[in-house]
């Protein structure tokens, strides 16, 4: 609990997941949801996981909230070993390492709470004062621009207030983490834009790792970093540190998307240039006198 009010390099990993396997088992078939995926988030990061549906997004962003625990494979996050949590742990690093942001705003707030106590709520578990509540609420209400609001209950604003103040219930235990599953999913572009601007402004001053889980093109170009998940492994990386820093010299942005090779040396070749090659079953890897990698097909 102490660990996240200290200072934390940026380049110190604060989610790391080794070969992660997440398998359902209903009645009469087990699905795969997660296969071997492999994941790193630097303390004061936000990247986005992108990827179909169906590919294991919301099955790692539960597992990495404490909701549900992996098959098998490794996820540390802080100084947090999810997999080796008691019960009790459990609660405590749900109630105070990670804040969760759903889709519907609906599940994120109380119908009958005005926005100020739906921010207050998850404090009455904490040992916060009432004075401290209520100081840190209005401040929270106040980030995300909503204090003219604070006695609207849900209904009475508009999907992407009640986002922002969802926001600010996730953020209400002061988490390093912030987890978001598909937040602009239900709202128009501009709402969208308001709550990805907050999210960036929020991983800026206060410093909150955030991962945001999306199919949204927006939050795509409006992070740092984006991870495709393909199959319930990470699969590729767009890396857009290159776009922001162009952005500010108004140079055209250029994207580079990486291949990502797992701990045990696996690669996805995305399956476009597999059928476009003369690759089959069989590969043979070799070197050039250049030192590049080569594949060569053996059938
Ligand atoms: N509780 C569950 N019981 C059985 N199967 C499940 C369960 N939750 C998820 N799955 C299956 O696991 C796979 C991954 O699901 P997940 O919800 O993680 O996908 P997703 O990438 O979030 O998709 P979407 O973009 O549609 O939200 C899917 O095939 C899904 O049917
Ligand atoms: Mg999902």
């Amino acid at each position: 609990m102490t660990e996240k009010r200290e200072k934390k390099k940026l380049n110190d990993p604060h989610v790391n997941c080794v070969g992660l396997f997440k398998i359902f088992k209903t009645s009469d078939l087990e699905v795969v949801a997660l296969r071997g995926l492999e994941l790193t988030v630097n303390y004061r990061e936000i990247v986005a996981i992108v990827g179909a549906s169906g590919s294991g997004k919301s099955t790692l962003l539960n597992i990495l909230a404490g909701y549900d625990f992996p098959s098998a494979g490794s996820v540390q996050v802080g100084s947090h070993n999810l997999l080796q949590m008691t019960e009790r742990e459990a609660v405590i690093y749900r109630r105070y390492e990670v804040g969760f942001i759903w889709q519907q705003a609906n599940q994120n707030l109380f119908p009958y709470l005005s926005a100020i106590e739906n921010i207050q709520l998850p404090m009455m578990v904490s040992n916060m004062s009432r004075n401290e509540r209520q100081n840190k609420s209005e401040h929270l209400l106040e980030m995300v621009g909503l204090t003219n609001r604070r006695n609207h209950k849900p209904i009475e604003l508009s999907g992407g207030e009640q986002q922002r103040v969802s926001i600010a219930v996730g953020l209400s235990n002061s988490p390093s983490l912030l987890l978001a599953d598909e937040p602009t999913g239900e709202l128009d572009e501009e709402s969208g834009h308001d709550v990805l601007d907050l999210m960036n402004t929020i991983n800026r001053e206060i410093g909150t790792t955030i991962i945001i889980v999306t199919h949204d093109p927006l939050i795509y170009s409006s992070v740092n970093r984006a991870i495709t998940i393909k199959d319930g492994k990470t699969s590729t990386e767009i890396d857009q540190s290159v776009l922001f820093r162009r952005k500010e010299k108004k140079i055209p942005p250029r994207i580079n998307e990486y291949l990502l090779i797992d701990s045990s040396g696996n690669v996805q070749i995305p399956k476009e240039i597999l059928s476009d090659s003369e690759l089959g079953r069989r590969v043979r890897i070799g070197k050039t006198s250049k030192g590049e990698i080569t594949l060569e097909s053996n059938e």
